[in-house]
């Protein structure tokens, strides 16, 4: 699929009644649906609703972690068999779920046009909700890129290793050259400390703009914290299992500036140690 092919698709689906954010990754297991869960919980802390589709096909489990038994969802809605109301189910106050089960080879079936379809029916049928997570499978496919493209936002989740570095940039580059409008911004999880979040962020920085010309943009981070294994085990949100914790508090302010209202500020000094020269090779350096 070229470019002009994906606008195609995409053919006006851009247009701003709510927020459709995705998050993808490069690397697989990096907290991406962790991190949707509870992000959507903190957004309704500030009084907003929110609806999370579970767009990974082959091992969605939002449901999962909402501790919730559904056998339909993303399939139905993404066919056409069922509205985004009928598809969907509340999981709490003010968060809906459109989940993925049975969904394993839902994207052999469905074209690029229902894809694209599909995301226009997210932004007419989800009109009573502030901001719609889509949480996404590890990597890159036709139809993820096309839901990617249709949202005002990607949010790409790496994690302070090598690999996940690579990854990224690969992905990253991937969108790039997709839309380089593409408002795509990245999530450094599991970091020792804010420091280390923005030392990773600089280290994909210097490989994209080695490779594809463009500095990616930072938008926050989230500290390795064990609250996250004991939420999950417990099929609980942060805020439930421990609303006094910092893993809550940075998470809040993620949703801060999700919603725009805190700006994506880079500050530190460990901005000046990109180093323009690196390559993908050395990035551990
Ligand atoms: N900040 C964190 N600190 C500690 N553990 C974390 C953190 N974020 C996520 N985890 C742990 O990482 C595990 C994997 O997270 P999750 O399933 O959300 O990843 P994913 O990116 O959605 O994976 P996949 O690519 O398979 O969909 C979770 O069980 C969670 O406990
Ligand atoms: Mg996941």
């Amino acid at each position: 699929m070229n470019r002009l092919q994906l606008k195609q698709a995409t053919n006006a689906v851009r247009r701003k009644e709510n927020k459709i954010i995705s998050v993808l990754s490069g690397k697989g297991g990096v907290g991406k649906s962790v991190i949707v869960n509870n992000l959507a919980d903190v957004l309704t802390h500030l009084g907003k609703r929110v609806l999370i589709i579970d767009a990974d096909v082959n091992f969605g489990n939002q449901h999962i972690l909402a501790n919730l038994s559904v056998d339909y969802g993303f399939r139905q809605f993404a066919t056409g068999q069922l509205s985004l109301k009928e598809s969907s189910i509340e999981i709490s106050k003010n968060i809906s779920l459109i989940a993925s089960v049975n969904s394993i080879s839902l994207f052999d079936e469905i074209d690029i046009p229902t894809i694209a379809e599909c995301m226009n029916r997210i932004r007419r049928e989800a009109t009573e909700y502030d901001v719609v997570l889509i949480d996404h499978s590890s990597g890159v496919n036709k139809h993820a890129s096309v839901m990617a493209y249709a949202s005002d936002m990607v949010l790409t989740v790496l994690v302070p290793e090598l690999t996940s570095i690579s990854d990224s940039y690969g992905l990253f580059k991937y969108l790039h050259d997709i839309n380089p409008q593409l408002e795509c911004r990245f999530l450094v999880n599991r970091a020792a400390q804010s420091d280390e979040a923005e030392y990773i962020y600089s280290k994909l920085c210097a490989v994209a703009e080695r490779f594809v010309e463009s500095v990616p943009k930072y938008f926050g981070f989230l500290s390795e914290s064990d609250d996250f294994r004991k939420a999950v085990a417990s099929q609980q949100t942060i805020s439930e299992s421990n609303p006094n914790s910092s893993a809550f508090k940075e998470l809040n302010v993620l949703a801060h500036k999700l919603l725009g209202s805190a700006r994506t500020s880079f500050t530190n000094n460990s901005f000046k140690r990109i180093n323009k020269t690196t390559a993908v090779a050395d990035i551990k350096g």
